[in-house]
């Protein structure tokens, strides 16, 4: 049987109510997180629960938990479905309330839910690389939250997708800023670059361990935002998220970057990232 978080309960899939009039369901009204498991055991889970707590107070949703109970919430989830390799999707809404664009004035509960999913690692789009395809990141000016609102971000990928492509590369104007669900990144003559984390992108859980990644391997890190016109004078370009860990990136609006085959660095980041879940989860 599968099991779903809905509040502070575990509760059949079938069992879970919500309302129509849920704000995250006609607004958008909410924040999310993923979190991945890996041998039973979640990856960076104190990062990803800061996150949600901090996404939740930019957008002054208050989580009736501690972030100690809510992680036990989570665990008890993992464990109750003895997922080995996955996910956990985890959101939040305002609550349901009848609609009206302002913040209900009465006390209305937040509505979490979470749930799991088996997952297998992308282990050939992380050998071979993949492609992507440039789009206007046309998406608001608060990307560092991690809302539900993810239309801007829907079309672009679709917009890859249907040129054949895995990652939409989001810009605005000349400006590189990241995927439509994934952080992006160049290196050039030896140094690795990569938009700040401002509030043009989400500050990705894997992004972080890929820049402590790159302080072990010595791979210096420039955080600027790159240019769109010089993107092919990069040697190498490689994407991350908490799913799609480090994949190459090995052509751009098909066109090859490079030789068009996963570079020596993002290999080594690969390897480096791939014993820190090791060291995590294993240990
Ligand atoms: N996406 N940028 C955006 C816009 C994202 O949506 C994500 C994550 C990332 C990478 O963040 P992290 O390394 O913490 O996963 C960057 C998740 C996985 C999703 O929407 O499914």
């Amino acid at each position: 049987m599968t099991w779903v978080l809905w509040n502070d309960r575990l509760v059949k899939d079938a069992d879970i109510q919500l309302s129509k009039e849920d704000r995250g369901y006609q607004f958008g009204d909410g924040i999310y997180e993923v979190i991945r498991v890996y041998n039973g055991s979640m990856f960076t889970a104190t990062e990803h629960i800061d996150r949600f707590y901090e996404s939740a107070d930019k957008i002054k949703i208050v989580i009736p938990y501690t972030k100690d109970v809510f992680h036990k919430m989570i665990y008890d989830l993992i464990e109750a479905n003895e997922v080995t390799s996955g996910q956990v999707y985890i959101q939040i809404t305002r609550g349901a309330t009848p609609r009206q664009h302002q913040f209900p004035t009465n006390t209305v509960e937040a509505v979490l839910t979470a749930y799991t999913k088996e997952l297998q690692r992308p282990v050939s789009e992380m050998t071979n690389g993949v492609s992507v395809k440039t789009v206007e990141d046309i998406r608001w000016l608060r990307c560092d939250i991690k809302s539900l609102n993810l239309l801007g971000s829907v079309l672009a990928k679709q917009e890859a997708y249907e040129d054949g492509c895995f990652e939409a590369l989001l810009h605005r104007g000349d400006s590189i800023t990241e995927g439509s669900s994934t952080n992006m990144y160049g290196i050039k003559d030896g140094v690795l670059y990569t938009h700040p984390a401002t509030n043009l992108i989400l500050n990705g859980i894997t992004r972080r361990v890929i820049l402590a990644c790159c302080e072990e391997i010595g791979l210096p890190v420039v955080e600027e935002p790159m240019s769109l016109a010089s993107v092919f004078l990069n040697e190498e370009f490689f994407m991350s998220s908490t799913t799609s860990e480090i994949i190459p990136v090995i052509m751009i609006n098909g066109r090859k970057l490079g030789k068009g085959l996963p570079g020596d660095w993002t290999q080594k980041l690969q390897i480096a990232f791939e014993a820190k879940i090791n060291q995590a989860v294993y240990a």
